[in-house]
């Protein structure tokens, strides 16, 4: 069988059901501009779909990296949320995801473009033993995401993740700011208390888990399918394809569950490939992508509709991201469109 035969496609993407090794293996290299997945985790209490122990992860997850490193453009990045993981029996903590890290870099040559931390605010208190019972460790509600580069240079820019002004920002900006050095050294000018009309985010993303009445949610109840146990939330990738593609780019998410990521992309209209092992969290899936006639035809219920793209963001217009992934530095004049560029 052809493993790149669709399981469900749109004009803009499809769903493989598969093992992601078998797909990729007959993927063309340097051909995918974003992976953007978060694959089972060394889990001491497993999930449904299966999870390595920590001391296993690695060897497991070799034959992927090399594939994802084939298959990706140098322009390219390759995003993983990956969450940590604790020592049975003991209430310490493991290294894996460390270890994966390191392991990607020092390995398969890999750049470690950024790292984030992905901050769960509605994440429960586990594991029960330590935090809530002996009450010896607090919740463990951050996941670690390695913004991965197959060069230096990955395209990408902030300017389009920006937030909006925190209140005392607005309060700076509004009664106005005195230039002063701060304790640390660093010189605060006149330029800080300019309004670019939003600020640019850390890498720490404060994202809640809590859908759980979503059109997603809602097509796998009328349709008794289970829903996939362990899903991220979509703010989750839009940060990332956002930051590192442009519209028509191809992302793919080998580890795709219920293809969270290939609903952003339809929406941000980049081209999709989401692949999973297990039909029914594809079956799940299909229902992110009914169009509003599809689902009144058998159900009457609306299941999907597509929110304007720009909804959360501060409409800055998309400008191409530089194929030099920045290496050259661009400048722009204040008060006119053009940039100038100057080499590094
Ligand atoms: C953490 S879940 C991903 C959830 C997804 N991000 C979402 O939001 O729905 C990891 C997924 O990897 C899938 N998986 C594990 N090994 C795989 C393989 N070799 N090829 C394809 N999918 C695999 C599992 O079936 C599971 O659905």
């Amino acid at each position: 069988m052809n493993a790149l035969q669709s399981y469900f496609s749109t004009d803009r993407g499809e769903m493989i059901h598969g093992d992601s090794i078998s797909v990729f293996a007959e993927m063309e290299e340097a051909s995918v501009d974003l992976i953007m997945t978060s694959p089972p985790f060394a889990l001491v209490r497993k999930k449904d779909y299966g999870n390595q122990p920590a001391d296993a992860y690695l060897d497991w997850f070799r034959p992927f990296a090399a594939q994802f490193h084939r298959v990706l453009r140098d322009t390219g990045s390759f995003v993983i949320d990956i969450g940590g993981s604790w020592i049975p029996g003991h209430p310490t903590r493991s290294l894996y995801h460390f270890k994966l890290l390191i392991m990607l870099c020092e390995e398969f040559g890999f750049h470690l473009a950024q790292e984030f931390y992905w901050w769960n605010p509605s994440k429960l208190p586990t594991p029960a033993e330590w935090v809530t019972v002996r009450r010896l460790r607090v919740k463990d509600a951050v996941n670690t995401v390695w913004w991965l580069s197959k060069t230096p240079w990955p395209k990408a820019t902030n300017r389009r993740v920006l937030q909006p002004y925190s209140d005392s920002m607005k309060y700076l900006l509004k009664n106005g700011y005195k230039a002063m050095k701060r304790p640390s050294g660093h010189d605060i000018s006149a330029n800080f208390s300019k309004n670019n009309g939003a600020s640019i985010p850390p890498n720490l993303l404060a994202i809640p888990n809590t859908e759980s009445n979503g059109n997603y949610q809602r097509y796998c109840r009328a349709n008794s399918i289970t829903p996939h146990p362990a899903r991220y939330p979509s703010e989750l990738p839009e940060f990332f394809i956002r930051m590192t593609t442009d519209r028509g780019d191809v992302v793919v998410d080998p580890f795709a569950g219920s293809c969270v990521t290939g609903e952003v992309c339809e929406r941000l209209e980049r081209n999709w490939k989401c692949i999973d092992l297990n039909e029914e969290y594809l079956l799940g899936a299909i229902g992110r992508f009914q169009t509003e006639s599809d689902h009144q035809k058998s159900s009457g219920v609306q299941y999907y509709r597509i929110p304007r793209p720009d909804l959360l963001w501060n409409g800055e217009p998309e400008e191409p991201l530089p194929e030099d992934g920045g290496r050259k530095r661009r400048v722009r004049r204040i008060g006119s469109k053009s940039a100038v560029t100057a080499n590094l």
